[in-house]
């Protein structure tokens, strides 16, 4: 059985025609151990689809429709009484900028004691000693478990988040953005970190980012999102060699590698379209090289060939004879 199960999963804020679709028809499934990555450009509903799935939206976000089967339980059917037990234990969210997400007036020891005491029956020995490993475990010095949050950097409270989100051992971690707010040396090494607290205890990951450099390297597999759709899924080095969808392939030419000679950024022409209004048709088309008549007419469905995913009517019809 998969870990995660989302099906058909759609998230508005608010109602009527001021309604935003920030999340529509998303389907994936997760297996146990697995990291996806999730890209996409600012305000394509990643931050929301994390918040779909561990059911922490706030309103005026809701479930629409669709389901999220979390080891085959339904989670959007559940009270949040019922799943109050399962957040952290289960299943963990690192929030974006997760590092404000601490509690300013409580020490490192207090926000981890909070969290044990929810859910566990664990004595202030037993709690104290599990603080002391996770803090190794996320490279921070034990000492620092007495300290406030202000008195901790920005990578420090970054990594003092995961470790939170890691305490109890859940089987699936949502991270959004974990270390986008870091410099690049703070990012390497607490990806460096996460690599090594995967091979050891082999929790799921979800990683949210726009940084498509981050995740191809990290994921088993990678979707990309636009304007609150899947449009792609692939492994991370088909979809490095072989992107298929004409948005990846111009995200793909968003990266420069500072070691050529000659540099060269492209960019991606146009802007996302706006989520209250969409347009009819393929979200992408106004922005798209290859675009067809058809695009305008009809919104393509995420098709599948072989191992990967595509939702473009011009790949489609590219690929439609050697569908598996
Ligand atoms: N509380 C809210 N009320 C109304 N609309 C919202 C709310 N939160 C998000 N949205 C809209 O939902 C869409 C998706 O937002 P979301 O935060 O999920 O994007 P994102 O991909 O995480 O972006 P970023 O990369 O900037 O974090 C956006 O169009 C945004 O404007
Ligand atoms: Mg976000």
């Amino acid at each position: 059985m998969s870990l995660l199960n989302v099906e058909s999963l759609d998230v508005a804020y608010g109602f009527g025609p001021e309604a935003v679709m920030a999340v529509k028809d998303v389907s994936f499934s997760l297996e146990p151990g697995e990291f996806l990555g999730i890209v996409g450009e600012s305000g394509c509903g990643k931050s929301t689809l994390g918040y779909a799935i561990t059911r922490l939206l706030r309103h005026p976000g809701r479930i629409v429709s669709g389901r999220v089967l979390f080891e085959g339980k339904d989670l959007t059917s559940l009270s949040e009484k019922e799943i109050r037990p399962l957040r952290w234990s289960e299943f963990s969210l690192v929030m974006q900028s997760g590092m404000n997400a601490l509690n300013p007036v409580l020490s490192i020891r207090k926000q981890f004691e909070d969290t044990f005491k929810a859910h566990t029956h664990s004595t202030k020995q037993e709690i104290a000693k599990r603080v002391e490993e996770l803090l190794n475990m996320v490279n921070i010095d034990p000492s620092f478990a007495d300290r406030y949050p202000h008195e901790l950097s920005g990578g420090m409270k970054q990594r003092v988040a995961i470790a939170l989100a890691l305490a109890l051992n859940p089987k699936l971690v949502i991270m959004d953005e974990p270390t986008t707010a870091l410099d690049v040396v703070v990012q390497r090494s607490i990806l460096q970190n996460l690599k090594e607290l995967r091979e050891q205890h082999r929790f799921a990951v979800i990683f949210i980012s726009h940084d498509l450099g981050t995740v191809l390297e990290m994921a088993d597999r990678i979707a990309v999102m636009y304007a609150g759709k899947f449009v792609e899924m692939q492994s991370g080095r088909k979809l490095l060699e072989h992107p298929l969808h004409p948005y990846s392939e111009a995200l793909l030419g968003c990266f420069a590698d500072p070691r050529q000679e000659k540099i060269e950024i492209k960019g991606i022409p146009g802007s996302p379209p706006d989520m209250k209004h969409p347009p009819k048709g393929c979200s992408f088309a106004a922005r798209c090289k290859y675009v067809e008549t058809s695009c305008h007419e009809r919104d393509p469905n995420l098709e599948r060939y072989g191992d990967s995913q595509v939702a473009c009517h011009v790949v489609n019809q590219k690929l439609g004879g050697i569908r598996t």
